[in-house]
């Protein structure tokens, strides 16, 4: 029996040194040795077959196996574990000499780019930027504009209704009377309001049914036509080149008398003509006019006392001219081959 037990745990520390770098296989040795069904705890359950004087000698020969087998394995358990943390280490070193993994930087989409070249342009010449909402009431977006229900040119203008009161603004004009209204009654004003606008256009490579527009206001005692032609002038020149022609042309819109509709000289050609002004050697870029005293008044300004000028012009159109981008649908595909170049 002594042998048998010797034996054993001969075995069990045979066995346990064997083991390299498993802990599973060193649970299965704890079972194997001094689990329920393990050969040590036969050995004491076949105790009662002993005579009592041999019962308490066997007994502790069996115990004092047990702890050095279990002394045996928490041992060989630290070291397995400290193998693994250590191939651990070994496994994940960082090498700080490595190089960095490139995060990729963005940059201002080309519209935005175009948006803030003209906001700068204007801010320097004195104006404050001015927004309102794109989800607009038709009484700003029509009817202070002198555009009544039944006006014909709402039919220029097909808009995406909400409620009948209600639609998305069709032109960032609303923003003229908005800002009059919340202005003392023929106190001066110069701003600008750049923002979205939405037509039901279709979607080609000249129209989208959501664009850019800039629309400027200008308010004061005296304020002329030559104000007008002056201030866009030198706005053109500073967009385009110094050299660009200016032409306005008679036209109308119902917030304007008189309106004009200003074109640059084609800036593909230099005014020869070509495909892109259609031979014509000009380029619309604007709509402009002296404001309307009926809009004047209609928001609470005196047209006998100040007088104004107004105009709107689309920045896709001009940021398409700047970089000679021939569809306006890059500028909204979000392809990143088109976006890199600016
Ligand atoms: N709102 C016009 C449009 O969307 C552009 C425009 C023309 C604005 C003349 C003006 C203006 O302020 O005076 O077509």
């Amino acid at each position: 029996m002594e042998q048998k037990i010797e034996q054993l745990k001969r075995d069990a520390a045979e066995a346990i040194k064997k083991t390299v770098a498993d802990l599973d296989a060193l649970n299965d040795i704890r079972v194997k040795y001094l689990g329920k069904k393990g050969e040590l705890t036969s050995i004491l359950r076949g105790m009662s077959k002993l005579s009592k004087e041999e019962r308490p000698r066997i007994g502790q020969i069996v115990n004092e196996a047990r702890s050095k087998i279990e002394a045996l394995i928490v041992e060989k358990n630290e070291e397995l574990k400290e193998e693994a943390l250590a191939q651990r280490l070994k496994n994940e070193k960082i090498d700080v000499t490595l190089p960095g993994r490139q995060v990729p930087l963005g940059h201002l989409h080309p519209l935005t780019i175009t948006l803030n070249r003209i906001k700068n342009i204007f801010m320097d010449l004195g104006f404050t930027i001015a927004e309102g909402p794109e989800i607009e009431r038709d009484y700003f977006n029509f009817e202070a504009l002198n555009l009544p229900k039944d006006h014909p040119a709402r039919d220029m203008q097909d808009s995406f209704y909400i409620t009948e009161d209600i639609l998305m603004r069709t032109q960032t004009s609303p923003v003229q009377a908005r800002t009059m209204q919340s202005h003392e009654p023929d106190s001066p004003i110069r701003i600008i309001a750049p923002g979205r606008v939405y037509r039901r256009d279709d979607y080609d490579a000249t129209h989208s049914p959501m664009f850019t527009q800039v629309e400027g206001l200008v308010i004061d005692k005296g304020i002329s036509l030559a104000d007008l032609k002056g201030t866009l002038e030198l706005v053109l020149h500073q967009i385009f080149n110094k050299d660009v022609g200016v032409r306005f042309r008679p036209s109308f819109f119902p917030f304007t008398e008189p309106s004009a509709e200003v074109d640059i000289s084609c800036v593909m050609c230099h005014g020869q003509g070509c495909r892109v002004c259609k031979g014509t050697g000009w380029l619309e870029i604007l709509g402009a006019g002296m404001v309307h005293p009926h809009v004047l008044e209609m928001s609470g300004y005196n047209p006998e006392k100040v007088s104004g000028f107004a105009f709107g012009m689309g920045v896709e159109r001009i940021a398409m001219l700047c970089y000679g981008v021939d569809d306006l649908r890059l500028f909204y595909d979000n392809d990143m081959r088109f976006l890199r170049q600016f």
